[in-house]
């Protein structure tokens, strides 16, 4: 592939950090955007062009846009809180920024005439029912915005618009896992009986070989499960957590209890999302390094020991 010019929209968070490296090294030459002047040395030190600005800043989202001059525009914004969302209204700054910023993100890639733009969206909110709380429905929402403005975009020509559903991200820099890590090594992370749950899962490094995948396959207007091989329920996830990290046994409890303690994470970790990624192995000639969460597990495990 020759070298293209990539804007990466939240080049400084978990995927972006990752997919930012792995862009750099294949010779690309990329911009990566944060909102916070103190992280451009670390971006440098990735070998990116840090580029400053809020993504619900129109203007001044173009100004950077246009001055990275990219051929393709990558959008991995979100902004969730630290130690992850415990409830709906947590999601509001996401929502805001998978509506507002992905307008204001598109517009721009638009006007600085990029040929591609490659959005990286949520598998799970797909398993959402619609009778579900009405905070959740707003993250719903969100996601279909942030989709059907990429798509939209990408019918009318304007530009070409692949859109990536990731499964939950995990992994040694995760920092969800991290924390699932140092609860169930406490005994503190239940699962929950007679749990029907199937949640689709991917590593964060298949999830950035899959956006490279993306940067010159996939078709216009694509869009793509980026999710591992076999969904799993959360309690085989906790127990493979305990067993890899020598923790003790989980505790289980009914289900009824954490829907008391968070309403919110207990849909999350309940939905049943059986998703495939046979169409994105054929489109994007992409394949997942860790093709199951216990093999992701194990190689997350072995980093953090
Ligand atoms: N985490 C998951 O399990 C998961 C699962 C599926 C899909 N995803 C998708 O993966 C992508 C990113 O997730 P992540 O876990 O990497 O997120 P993250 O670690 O929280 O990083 C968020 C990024 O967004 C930037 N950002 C937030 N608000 C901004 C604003 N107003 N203006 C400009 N930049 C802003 C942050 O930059 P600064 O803070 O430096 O400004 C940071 O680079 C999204 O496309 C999301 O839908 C995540």
């Amino acid at each position: 592939m020759s070298t293209l010019r990539v804007f990466v929209a939240g080049g400084s968070g978990t995927i972006g950090i990752p997919l930012v490296r792995a862009l750099v090294e294949a010779g690309h030459h990329v911009t990566a955007l944060t909102r916070s002047a103190d992280k451009q040395q670390s971006l440098r030190a990735l070998g990116a062009t840090p580029a400053v600005a809020d993504a619900l800043d129109a203007s001044r989202l173009k100004d950077v846009v246009l001055a990275a001059r990219p051929t393709h525009v990558i959008h991995q914004l979100t902004a969730l809180p630290k130690d992850g969302p415990r409830r709906a209204s947590d999601l509001a700054p996401t929502n805001r920024l998978r509506i507002d910023g992905t307008r204001n993100l598109l517009a721009a890639a638009i006007a600085a005439g990029a040929t591609r733009f490659i959005g990286g969206s949520f598998a799970p909110i797909h398993g959402i029912r619609p009778d579900a709380l009405a905070g959740v429905q707003a993250g719903v929402v969100a996601v279909q915005s942030l989709e059907s403005q990429i798509l939209e975009a990408s019918r009318a020509g304007a530009i070409e618009g692949v859109v990536l559903r990731y499964g939950l991200f995990y992994g040694p820099d995760n920092p969800a896992t991290k924390r699932m890590l140092a609860l169930v090594r406490r005994r503190m992370l239940p699962v929950v009986r007679h749990d029907r749950s199937l949640l689709p899962c991917i590593h964060v490094d298949d999830a950035v070989s899959a956006t490279m995948a993306a940067l010159d396959r996939g078709s216009a207007g694509g869009v793509y499960d980026i999710v591992d091989d076999r969904a799993l329920s959360m309690t085989e996830l906790v127990r493979a957590l305990a067993t890899m990290a020598g923790a003790p046994a989980p505790r289980a409890v009914p289900a009824w209890l954490p829907r008391l303690v968070s309403p919110y994470l207990a849909l999350m970790t309940s939905l049943r999302l059986p998703l495939s990624n046979a169409e994105a192995r054929a489109a994007l000639g992409w394949r997942p390094a860790f093709p199951t969460v216990q093999e992701g597990l194990a190689q997350t495990i072995a980093r953090a020991a």
